[in-house]
């Protein structure tokens, strides 16, 4: 069978069972396949959705099993309802109930694929309907965090689960950080493990969030963001397949001081000095071009709103020189940026993972938006260019920029955890395709 949408894996590598493989094996239509996906996706306090791209992201997948005449049940997680899972009463968690269910997920699913799709109140207790759909329909179920035995993995919750269908698919890639009974306890309870299989956007996560060195391309990986400590990792896990690394946004101040250079009240974190002075000279011993701000953009205090700027002063980056007392670095400036474009260049494969500076406020946008331009040219000229954490993927949303890079990431917490080289519970306990 043709798999449509699946990105081709390195030469070698091995990979995962998929939709398509357990379709083959189901071998006819009218099966019924569970889709773990992850519908939590950012809704404002009138309930509307503010970004889709999480929805859109399984449509793939879903398309694929119910064209196959094939019935997706599909199960997600939305939020934290923590009154729900304590067991409160009707009356305090009433508000919960409405605001993190999936019922409008589900009405809005319907409206992309212009298709009926069923709703079942209550995720544990979905036989009756599920048992009724035939010939490629959809069912959503309701929030499965209103058990709190989802997030304890709890076995039993997995078997109601897994029974309601004859193969399991987690597409759910912002999730797949995640060991709870529907990620992990479903696939691990099902004894067929053939049955068992990664959506198409997983796939497509797994191969694009992919930083490993295969032939002779040149990676380089912009880190950005506010926090060296929540980054490092990330830092870590990339340093060993990079060629080139950027590291920018308030990070890059505790570098920048560990190097001896002035930063004024720029963010710091004391206490990863050290550290940020170790990890620059292993990736210099390594060979690695690192890059640092060569001038930032700084004002004296942070902005609580759009700022003019007049009222803003530049300063070079560099020993002897840096950031005057009493001003703070906001963002980097316009020459950070055309010190960066060589190595942007010459990359095939770029990785872009936190803004540039405080990208929600004017003018400290500029660094990140002309990153993001930089981005843009290169990925028309071939560059492979993707996009992953919250802070990034929003600037990008907020330039308009979301289609002119190669590939965005679904997922949070999980693409960080992937680029820092750890295993994805939801995805090691996919069985490997073997042929
Ligand atoms: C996310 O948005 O990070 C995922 O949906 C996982 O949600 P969680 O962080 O609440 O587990
Ligand atoms: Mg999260």
């Amino acid at each position: 069978m043709s798999q449509p949408g699946i990105p081709p894996m390195p030469a070698g590598a091995t990979r995962k069972r998929n939709v398509y493989d357990v379709l083959e094996t189901l071998g006819e239509p009218n099966k019924t396949l569970l889709i773990r996906v992850d519908f939590n996706v950012p809704m404002d306090s009138n309930g509307n959705i503010t970004d889709d791209s999480r929805i859109r992201g399984a449509l793939p997948t879903i398309q694929c099993v119910i064209e196959a005449g094939c019935n997706a049940v599909l199960c997600s997680h939305m939020g934290r309802p923590k009154l729900v899972q304590a067991g409160a009463d009707d009356e305090a968690t009433r508000h919960e109930r409405h605001s993190l269910s999936l019922k409008p997920i589900a009405e809005y699913l319907g409206n992309l694929l212009n298709k009926e799709v069923v709703f079942a109140p209550d995720c544990l207790d979905a036989k009756d309907i599920v048992s009724q759909l035939s010939g490629g329909q959809i069912c959503v179920l309701e929030n499965l965090r209103f058990y709190k035995k989802e997030e304890k993995n709890d076995p039993e919750m997995a078997q109601v689960l897994a029974s309601y269908a004859d193969a399991y698919i987690n597409d759910a890639f912002g999730t797949a950080h995640r060991a709870h009974a529907s990620t992990h306890g479903v696939p691990a309870c099902m004894t067929d493990k053939s049955k068992v299989g990664i959506g198409i956007l997983v796939a497509s996560e797994l191969a694009f969030l992919d930083f490993r060195h295969t032939s002779d391309d040149k990676i380089t990986a912009i880190i950005g963001g506010s926090k060296v400590s929540t980054k490092l990792p990330v830092i870590q896990g990339l340093l060993s397949n990079v060629d080139n690394l950027i590291l920018g946004g308030g990070l890059a101040f505790t570098f920048l001081k560990a190097k001896g250079i002035n930063i004024g009240t720029s963010l710091v974190e004391e206490g990863m000095i050290d550290t940020a002075k170790t990890l620059l000279e292993q990736a210099e011993a390594a060979g690695k071009k690192v890059f640092l701000p060569i001038d930032a953009v700084c004002a004296q205090g942070f902005p609580k709103a759009p700022m003019n700027p007049k009222g803003t002063k530049t300063f070079e980056m560099k020993v002897g020189a840096g950031i005057e007392e009493g001003w703070m670095g906001l963002d980097c400036g316009a020459a950070t940026i055309d010190s960066f474009k060589s190595a942007l260049a010459e990359s095939s494969k770029i990785c872009f993972n936190g803004p540039m500076g405080v990208f929600e406020i004017a003018p400290f946008d500029q660094g990140t938006r002309m990153l993001v331009d930089e981005l843009e040219k290169v990925t028309r000229n071939g560059t492979i260019t993707v996009v992953g954490g919250g802070d990034s993927v929003a600037a990008l949303a907020a330039f308009d920029k979301t289609s002119s890079v190669t590939y965005v990431s679904t997922g949070g917490g999980a693409t960080l955890e992937l680029l820092a080289g750890d295993k994805l519970p939801g995805v090691e306990i996919i069985p490997d395709y073997e042929g």
